[in-house]
C-alpha cells in the first residue's frame, strides 16, 4: 500500500492536469482528470494513441455514476450494481461535463469503477472522474506491473503508483447494455457467462475491420515487439510445433504443459490448467518472452471457455500484427 502522502501527492498531480499511472485489478491505467481536456490530450500524446480511440472514465464508487451521467437504463444500473467495483466497463451517454476529447467525439462514454484499493482511493482523493486507458504505448502489450509502465512510458508519466501485479491481468469486459439485448464490445476479465446471469442472453460483437466500435478490438493490438505465431486449437500442429524447430531461437507460450525440445524460453500460464491464473499471467509472460531475445514467440491457445475466450482474443490480436487474420 502506498503511504497516504504518496496517494495525496498523486491525487494533487491529477487535479493539476498531470498524468498518474495507477494499479487496477485488470491492468495498470494511465490516468488524467477526465474533466480537463488538456490533461486528457496528454494521455493521447504519452501513449502515441490515435485520436479516434476513446478513453474509459473511472469513478471511485458506484454512487458516483448517476450524479455524473444522470439516469441510466435499467440493465446498465443492474450490471453496475452487481459488478462494480470490478472489471466491467459500461457504455452510457456522454455527459456535458466530460469534454469530447475523452470520448473521441462519440456521444457515448465508457465508464467503470475499478476494484483495486489504490485506484479507488486515488480517484476519491482526486475528487474528479479519471480518464485512463491502459498504461502502455498504443498497440503494445498491456502493463500488469509498475515496472512494465516504467519501461514502456518512462518520463512521459508524472507519477507511477506501484500496487503489485494486477490480479486479473487482462482488461475489463466492455458492454453496451443500453439496448434490448446487451452487446459485449470487448471480451475481458469478466466472463460473458457471468454477465448473462444478470441480463439474460448477450451478444458478443467481435471487432470488425473499418470504423471500430471499441478500438481495443482492432485486429492488431496488445502485441509484443517479437513476432508471435498462434497455433491452431487442438490441431495436429500443436504437437508438431512443440518440437524445437532447428535454427532460430524461439520462445514458447504454453497453457498447462511444458513443451518438449530446446526452446530458448518457455512460459507456462497455469500448470494447474486454471484459466483465471492463465489470464493473470498472460501479459507478464508475454513481456518476459518479448525481453528474452528470441526471433519468434510461438503461442498455444487456451480452452475457449470463460476467461479463456478473452485470453485467446488477446493472443489472436497479438498474432495479427505479424500474420494478418483472414
Ligand atoms: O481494464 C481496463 O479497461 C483498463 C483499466 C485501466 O481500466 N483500461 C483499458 O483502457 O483497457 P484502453 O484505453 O486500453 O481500452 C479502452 C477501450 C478501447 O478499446 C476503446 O475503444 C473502448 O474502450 N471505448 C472507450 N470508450 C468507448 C465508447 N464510448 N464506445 C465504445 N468503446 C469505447
Ligand atoms: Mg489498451
Amino acid at each position: 500500500m502506498p503511504a497516504d502522502g504518496d496517494l495525496a501527492e498523486a491525487a494533487s498531480v491529477l487535479r493539476s492536469g498531470g498524468l498518474v499511472a495507477f494499479p487496477t485489478e485488470t491492468v495498470y491505467g494511465l490516468g488524467a482528470n477526465a474533466l480537463d481536456a488538456r490533461a486528457a490530450a496528454r494521455i493521447f500524446e504519452a501513449k502515441a494513441r490515435p485520436g479516434f480511440d476513446p478513453l474509459i472514465t473511472h469513478l471511485a464508487d458506484v454512487a458516483d455514476l448517476v450524479p455524473l451521467v444522470g439516469p441510466v437504463p435499467p440493465a446498465v444500473a443492474a450490471l453496475a450494481a452487481r459488478f462494480w467495483p470490478g472489471p466491467l466497463t459500461l457504455i452510457v451517454d456522454r455527459p456535458a461535463a466530460i469534454p469530447p476529447i475523452v470520448t473521441s467525439g462519440l456521444a457515448t462514454m465508457a465508464v467503470r469503477v475499478p476494484e483495486h484499493e489504490h485506484a479507488r482511493r486515488l480517484i476519491a482523493a482526486a475528487g474528479v472522474p479519471v480518464a485512463a486507458p491502459s498504461a502502455n504505448r498504443f498497440g503494445q502489450l498491456s502493463p500488469t506491473r509498475a515496472e512494465h509502465v516504467v519501461r514502456g512510458l518512462g518520463a512521459a508519466v508524472d507519477v507511477v503508483l506501484d500496487g503489485g501485479p494486477s490480479r486479473c491481468g487482462i482488461e475489463s469486459t466492455i458492454v453496451d447494455a443500453r439496448g434490448a439485448r446487451p452487446v459485449v464490445l470487448r471480451l475481458g476479465a469478466l466472463p460473458v457467462e457471468e454477465l448473462a446471469k444478470v441480463t439474460g442472453p448477450v451478444t458478443v460483437r467481435p471487432g470488425s475491420s473499418g470504423q471500430p466500435v471499441a478500438p481495443g478490438t482492432l485486429a492488431a493490438h496488445y502485441a509484443p515487439r517479437t513476432p508471435l505465431r498462434l497455433l491452431a486449437a487442438g490441431g495436429p500442429a500443436v504437437g508438431g510445433a512443440k518440437a524445437m524447430p532447428a535454427g532460430l531461437r524461439r520462445g514458447y507460450l504454453a497453457f498447462r504443459d511444458r513443451p518438449a525440445g530446446g526452446w530458448a524460453a518457455v512460459e507456462l500460464l497455469s500448470a494447474a490448467g486454471d484459466l483465471t491464473e492463465a489470464a493473470a499471467r498472460l501479459f507478464d509472460a508475454l513481456h518476459r518472452l518479448d525481453a528474452a531475445g528470441v526471433a519468434e514467440i510461438v503461442a498455444e491457445p487456451v480452452p475457449e471457455t470463460g476467461l479463456g475466450r478473452a485470453v485467446n482474443d488477446r493472443l489472436r490480436r497479438a498474432a495479427a500484427t505479424w500474420h494478418p487474420a483472414g
